[in-house]
């Protein structure tokens, strides 16, 4: 056990809670073989098996549920003593691991880009995926801190809020009710609609919306990314409710336009959040004060421009 690598512990770790080992290679960058030959050789270290396959499913022995636990200890002392070294260092040096929700990834790398500039000795990984995965890693305290829409109560966090998001129906510039006021929300209903993926906070919200409502909406499509869904508008598939945000900088210029609908834009917010009891960082803590100064910034950078009417492509008849 004594020549087990950190890596074969790292690699054990994420197959145990992602419990596939396809999902572990992909969260660790590594392929599939050389996931299975750290386990291999990890499984000859200990003389137990790990893991057990029964139908599709992977399952941990007993072995492998002792090891798993002692892994939590191993890594959570491991980050606590990077941390103390960093502090030690006296400040702005060492890691910041970020995970964010799809949609913020339309302002935090200039959040991040500032922010490094100020601090050229922090290393940041930023995480972007959708919510119920930053959900899940922030359970699994994976990183030091999470930017995502409101935190379940039922998730034990401690949760901040820094800037608005406001959701928005969008449809192509040249849809019948781009130009039109006051749409109502039973118009709207007999519309296509594209959704984001299952996990997405931006569908949450949307059918939460519709669903109060009492509607159903007309799902034309499912797509994974924001960037998708505005191509498939542009290509008049549908219309889609989504983040003002994703129309920051690299909107299809003027082939999109916001509609007037009854009761929109819906009102959400971007929290920084991490779990509750946790031990912040100086670097960690150096960033959280920076987000709470940030947001003023962001408002000037961000789709106000083109809300307020300065971009001449983009058209929003809300205005
Ligand atoms: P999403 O999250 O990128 O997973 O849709 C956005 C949100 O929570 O508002």
């Amino acid at each position: 056990m004594r020549h087990s690598t950190i890596r074969q512990l790292e690699v054990f770790e994420a197959i145990a809670r992602l419990k596939s080992f396809t999902r572990a290679a992909e969260e660790l960058f590594l392929t599939q073989p050389t996931v299975s030959m750290q386990i291999k050789k990890l499984t000859d270290e200990i003389g137990l098996p790990l893991f057990e396959q029964i139908g599709k499913k992977i399952y941990l022995t007993d072995a492998g549920k002792e090891l798993y636990q002692t892994c939590l200890g191993i890594f959570e002392h491991f980050s606590r003593f990077e941390m103390i070294a960093s502090d030690m260092k006296g400040l702005k040096s060492g890691k910041l691991r970020l995970a964010v929700v799809t949609t913020a990834k339309y302002f935090t790398p200039r959040l991040l880009g500032m922010f490094c500039q100020k601090y050229p000795d922090i290393d940041v990984a930023l995480k972007v995926t959708n919510r119920e995965r930053v959900l899940e890693r922030l359970t699994n305290n994976q990183d030091d801190l999470y930017i995502l829409g409101q935190v379940p109560d039922a998730v034990d966090a401690v949760a901040e809020v820094f800037l608005d998001n406001q959701l928005v129906v969008m449809a192509s510039a040249d849809h019948p009710l781009s130009c039109e006021k006051k749409i109502s929300i039973e118009r709207i209903c007999d519309e296509l609609f594209i959704m984001r993926e299952p996990g997405s906070g931006t569908r949450m919200a949307t059918e939460r919306f519709f669903s109060e409502q009492n509607k159903k909406l007309k799902v034309r499509m499912e797509l994974g990314s924001n960037e998708a869904i505005k191509q498939a508008i542009v290509g008049r598939l549908g219309i889609a409710v989504l983040s003002r945000h994703t129309l920051a900088l690299d909107a299809p210029m003027g082939q999109l336009a916001i509609l007037d609908v009854e009761g929109f834009p819906i009102e959400r917010h971007w929290y920084f959040a991490y779990p509750s009891g946790k031990q912040l960082s100086i670097v960690a803590q150096t960033f959280l004060e920076y987000l709470r100064q940030a947001s003023d910034y962001l408002d000037d950078l961000s789709c106000r421009h083109a809300i307020s009417g300065h971009c001449p492509l983009l058209k929003d008849s809300q205005h």
